[in-house]
């Protein structure tokens, strides 16, 4: 059973400046609710218990988005308002199940992970890269199926452009499964064209084991000097760790880039 995921919610947003110089770009709305709700919804309907945030002091607006109580309570006080009740019930009951842990410099995915190692006590976790929206069906619950059938570690792939190739992770592909799921030789973080072993790319969920946190211990920083979550699943692979890529049904949404998040906005809306 997969019971605890891992959120990472340092990541600066550079690509969403300058709103993220101001505003945790993981709280902006998508068609009236927080980015990050989508992500919780998708867990909880998965059958997670526990949620590790990963965030750092610049943040902290994300922490106080689950600690505001004397604001609920007061305006409750004041006016017995039903959707505000609604909505601090809610936010009550996500903060029974998140976690906090920090990582105030942003060192990388894979940096993130580590930073949750004491908190993690099975053998496998998920993680979910808020950027990643996935709609229409859940990724995460069809992961944990294939996890399940196979006794293996899973990632959510794509088909992508071949122009977009060095903006991924890209799978090098062994044996076919069945219609959704193929065991991987391998995985390169953001390759040249003409280095990618595929058009198959990670998408941001990952059933991950426990025994990547030794890997990631270990790792050097690699491209652009920051710790790969990539290149921790590669030196995995080279240990006979048995990784498969899951090709989900859902619809893929990109919120890490304005016109990603603009678009999101309108396929939620038109559900
Ligand atoms: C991260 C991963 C990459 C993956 C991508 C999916 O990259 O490192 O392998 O393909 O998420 O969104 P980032 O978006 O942080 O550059």
């Amino acid at each position: 059973m997969i019971k605890q995921a891992i959120i990472p919610l340092a990541g600066l947003g550079t690509r969403l400046l300058p709103l993220t110089s101001v505003f945790a770009k993981e709280l902006l709305p998508i068609n009236g609710k927080p980015g990050l709700e989508y992500i919780l919804e998708e867990c909880v309907d998965a059958g997670i218990k526990e949620i590790i945030f990963i965030i750092s002091k610049k943040k902290m607006m994300i922490k106080k988005y689950f600690y505001n109580d004397k604001f609920y309570k007061d305006i409750i006080k004041k006016k017995n308002d039903l959707k505000v009740i609604e909505e601090y019930k809610k936010i009550l009951k996500y903060r029974k199940m998140i976690k906090f842990v920090y990582q105030n410099k942003p060192k990388g995915t894979g940096d993130a992970v580590l930073k949750t190692k004491r908190f993690i006590k099975d053998k496998y976790f998920l993680m979910l890269l808020p950027d990643d929206l996935i709609i229409k069906k859940n990724c995460s619950k069809s992961m944990i199926r294939s996890h399940k059938n196979y006794k293996a570690s899973i990632m959510a792939s794509m088909t992508v452009n071949k122009k977009s190739i060095s903006r991924w992770g890209i799978f090098n592909l062994n044996k076919k499964l069945n219609k959704t799921d193929y065991t991987i030789k391998g995985v390169v973080e953001k390759p040249s064209i003409k280095q990618a072993p595929s058009n198959k790319a990670v998408i941001g969920r990952y059933i991950l084991p426990k025994t990547i946190f030794s890997k990631l211990l270990k790792l050097k920083p690699g491209n652009g000097g920051e710790i790969h979550i990539t290149d921790a699943i590669q030196s995995l692979i080279n240990d006979n760790e048995k990784f498969i890529a899951h090709n989900f049904l859902g619809k893929y949404l990109d919120c890490g880039t304005l016109n990603g998040y603009i678009n999101s906005s309108k396929e939620i809306s038109k559900l």
